[in-house]
């Protein structure tokens, strides 16, 4: 059965966050707190492993003067599951095995933009020399990181310079100077497919708006891989249920939602000359990446804000203990889009995918009902040979569909018993494509300036019960052995007598 949801809009970034604090979902904090390391590190600990409220700090330190342009820093909005489902417009308490099966076709429809003539986003417009970046309480987020991160969940809006569709997408981007904004910016991504396409055209420079803050849609479909050439505003309408509003920008042709907090609108030189420096920064392995180098850098040539603007950041890299916005968002899409390559592939008996928040993705656990042998490599091979895979699906686990991939000591357990690695349990598919950030690949093989992409030797651990084994007829023609869990009669007989015995309720 589909999964019920009630398209939603919030109106703005202030909707979504007035409908978290309803929901308890909401920390604010109104002690001082510095925007230097500080603030990140308290959003790095708050967030827990999915468990942590989203937080709106309303007090920071050298910007809570009576003349600071902005004075509040909004993050963690989808640091939860709980908080995905309610952005999706779904119950609170969604399991997300649905919201992966929702993720499955939640890019697929469409509602173009409306084009408005204002919106609160022009209340305030910087032009000249009233630009000026550190106006705004931006983050030094990590004390690792090369600078103070601006751009960390904007949605950085560009356009394609032959088809005019406009890609809305999340990159990384540091303050260099009080009007410039270096940047990270992958060939693979589409932003790098517009910035290579202005390049080869000997265009000198590519328009860019950086929107902060708005719906909570904007962040879910940018930071996820909505297919190139389609326009991400059209995602965000059909998933909200309504157009999206959007305002022409001030100094470059690119437009951007209505009711925005901040929008930064700028020109990228397309010169490896003007490039300045940018990096490293806590990237989402949870580890520091991306090495200080020169990078395309905007040159910043409007600000737009609304009266008393907020700042929206958020804190990358997932570890143990404490799992990034992005990670959640991305354990769900990057499962579905893993399913929906295995349903193309025609690969039979999918019952349920999943990459856990910790890495979002990186290690796969596939569920299925198997009917032929050896159906845990077709499997594998399907993920791996989708561009799906690039930086993601390195080690693929497949387990028969009576384990819950859900449950970590389910696939443990299925991994101890149902994998011998002398039987062809254990498949490595070395030399692969992979992600440029991963720091357990060699330094060389990760210089993706180099050879285009990183380099991974991927992994399939077959953990499920070996169809090249004889039926046992022993075992009534099984492969392997029952199992001690009680049959169902005899777990329903003891249920029933359960308090008479003395016994708790089981949670
Ligand atoms: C918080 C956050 C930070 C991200 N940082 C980057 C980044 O610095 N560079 C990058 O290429 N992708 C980054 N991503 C992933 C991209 O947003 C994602 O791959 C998305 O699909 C890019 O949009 P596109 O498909 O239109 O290129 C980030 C995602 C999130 C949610």
């Amino acid at each position: 059965m589909d999964v019920a949801r009630k398209p939603t809009q919030f109106g703005d970034m202030r909707g979504w966050i007035d409908a978290l604090r309803k929901a308890g979902e909401l920390a604010e904090v109104n002690a001082e707190i510095d925007w230097n390391v500080e603030l990140g590190t308290a959003l790095r600990l708050a967030q827990g492993p999915g468990t942590g409220p989203a937080v709106l700090f309303n007090n920071i330190k050298d910007y809570n003067g009576p003349n600071a342009r902005c004075s509040k820093i909004f993050g963690g909005g989808l640091g939860s599951y709980r908080r995905v489902a309610m952005m999706l417009g779904c119950d609170i308490d969604t399991h997300p095995r649905e919201l992966v099966k929702l993720g499955r076709t939640i890019l697929s429809d469409r509602l173009p933009p409306v084009t408005v003539k204002t919106g609160p986003v022009k209340e305030n417009i910087l032009l000249g020399d009233d630009i000026n970046l550190f106006d705004f309480p931006v983050p030094q987020w990590n004390r690792v990181d090369g600078g103070r991160y601006i751009i960390s969940y904007a949605g950085c809006v560009t356009r394609h310079p032959e088809t005019g569709v406009m890609n809305v997408g999340i990159y990384r981007g540091m303050v260099s100077a009080k009007n410039m904004i270096p940047m990270l910016i992958w060939r693979a991504q589409h932003i790098g497919n517009h910035f290579t396409a202005y390049q080869q055209a000997g265009v000198k420079e590519m328009p860019i708006a950086f929107v902060i803050g708005w719906e909570p849609v904007m962040g879910f479909c940018a930071g996820q891989p909505v297919p190139a050439g389609i326009c991400e505003y059209d995602v965000m309408g059909a998933m909200r249920g309504a157009p999206v509003e959007l305002v022409q920008c001030e100094t470059v042709d690119l437009q951007v939602p209505a009711s925005a907090e901040i929008v930064i609108e700028g020109m990228i030189s397309t010169d490896p000359k003007d490039f300045q420096m940018e990096g490293p920064f806590a990237e989402f392995t949870g580890y520091v990446a991306g090495d200080c180098s020169p990078k395309p850098t905007a040159r910043v040539t409007a600000i737009t804000h609304r009266n008393d603007p907020i700042l929206r950041g958020s804190i990358e890299g997932s570890l143990p203990g404490s799992f990034s916005e992005n990670a959640i968002c991305s354990s769900i899409m990057r499962s579905a889009t893993a399913w929906n390559v295995l349903d193309r592939a025609g690969v039979p008996g999918v019952v349920d995918v999943f990459g856990p928040p910790v890495h979002a993705g990186i290690n796969l656990n596939v569920s299925i009902k198997q009917i032929y042998r050896n159906q845990a490599k077709q499997a594998a091979n399907a993920l791996w040979g989708s561009s799906a895979a690039h930086v993601r699906y390195k080690h693929v686990t497949v387990v028969d569909d009576d384990i819950d991939i859900h449950d970590y000591a389910a696939v443990d357990w299925a991994i101890a018993y149902r994998v011998n690695a002398g039987e062809g349990d254990i498949f490595i598919m070395p030399n692969t494509f992979g992600a440029g950030l991963d720091p357990s690949t060699r330094r060389r093989d990760r210089n993706a300036a180099l050879f285009g992409t990183g380099k991974w030797n991927r992994l399939l651990i077959d953990a499920t019960m070996n169809l090249d084994y004889d039926p046992d007829p022993d075992l009534g023609g099984a492969r392997f052995p029952p199992t001690v869990w009680p049959a169902k009669d005899d777990e329903a007989a003891v249920r029933a007598r359960w308090d008479e015995l003395g016994f708790k309720k089981p949670d």
